[in-house]
């Protein structure tokens, strides 16, 4: 059967792409959802995976989500936090519900998640944690103070558990993604993100299959000695 991987955000986006890469090498994928039930249903019907729906931003329904998951599928080795969301907008006209709502999700998710999570593989005494953060976490983006404050700490996060899981065979790792095509990119204005392709030197958004195969990597056994890491995956747009 092969492990068991749960990606959070899994149906649509950098989420679908990186629950067929994990299911191509063999392991047995779940996904997680929020909110668009349509998508989720065509996404099951598409790839087969089974799409469990609980909110990440939400302590109680993930421990229940992720207990109902082990209970129907088996113990979860790999964890991919992946769901996230943006509410972007300058400080001045941003509201508090924009601010928390980015970081109970893409943040608190984290967190959330790996409560559930991470006892399991240090029982198991193997577990790999593949967290999604972002160039703008890394380098701050104009209009997102909640976003990149978010991303930004889910790099600490993931410096900090990989100190914890390192003696008990379980690795946590990130991705830093630079612009990707997909609905999110996509809804910024076009105008806006013209400009910022212009700065990106490969000349071009990257590809969700782009992401999918760095987490690939960092959840495969071949990467029993990468933790702590952050792999930017951005076509040279912030080199850090
Ligand atoms: N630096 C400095 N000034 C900037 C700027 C920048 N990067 N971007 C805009 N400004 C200035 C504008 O020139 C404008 O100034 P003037 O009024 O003097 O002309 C002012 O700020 C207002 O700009 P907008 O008209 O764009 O303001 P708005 O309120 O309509 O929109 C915004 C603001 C929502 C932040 C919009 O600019 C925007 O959507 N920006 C893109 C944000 C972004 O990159 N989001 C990433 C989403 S994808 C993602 O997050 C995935 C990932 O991980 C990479």
């Amino acid at each position: 059967m092969g492990r068991i991987a749960v990606v959070t955000g899994g149906t649509r986006g950098i989420g679908r792409a990186i629950c067929e890469a994990l299911r191509e090498n063999g392991m047995t994928v779940v996904a997680n959802y929020a909110g668009n039930d349509e998508k989720a249903r065509a996404f099951t019907e598409e790839t087969g995976i089974p799409a469990y729906k609980f909110d990440v931003g939400e302590h109680e329904a993930t421990l229940e989500g992720c207990a109902k998951i082990a209970e129907e599928v088996g113990p979860i080795d790999v964890l991919v936090n992946n769901a996230g969301i943006t509410r972007d907008g300058v400080l001045a006209k941003m509201s508090f519900d924009d601010w928390n709502d980015v970081m109970r999700i893409n943040l608190g998710g984290c967190f959330n998640m790996a409560k559930a999570c991470f006892p399991g593989m240090r029982e198991r005494k193997w577990g790999r944690i593949v967290n999604i953060g972002s160039i703008n976490g890394q380098a701050g983006q104009y209009g997102q103070v909640n976003y990149a404050a978010a991303k930004s700490g889910i790099h600490g996060f993931t410096k900090a558990l990989a100190q914890e899981g390192a003696r008990s065979g379980i690795t946590v790792n990130a991705i830093a993604p630079g612009y990707i095509d997909t609905d999110m990119v996509a809804a910024v204005p076009e105008n806006v993100l013209e400009k910022i392709v212009a700065k990106i030197p490969v000349g071009r958004l990257g590809q969700a299959s782009e992401i999918a195969r760095g987490v690939a990597f960092f959840a495969s056994d071949e990467g029993a000695f990468v933790t702590g890491s952050t792999l930017s995956i951005n076509g040279g747009q912030h080199m850090y």
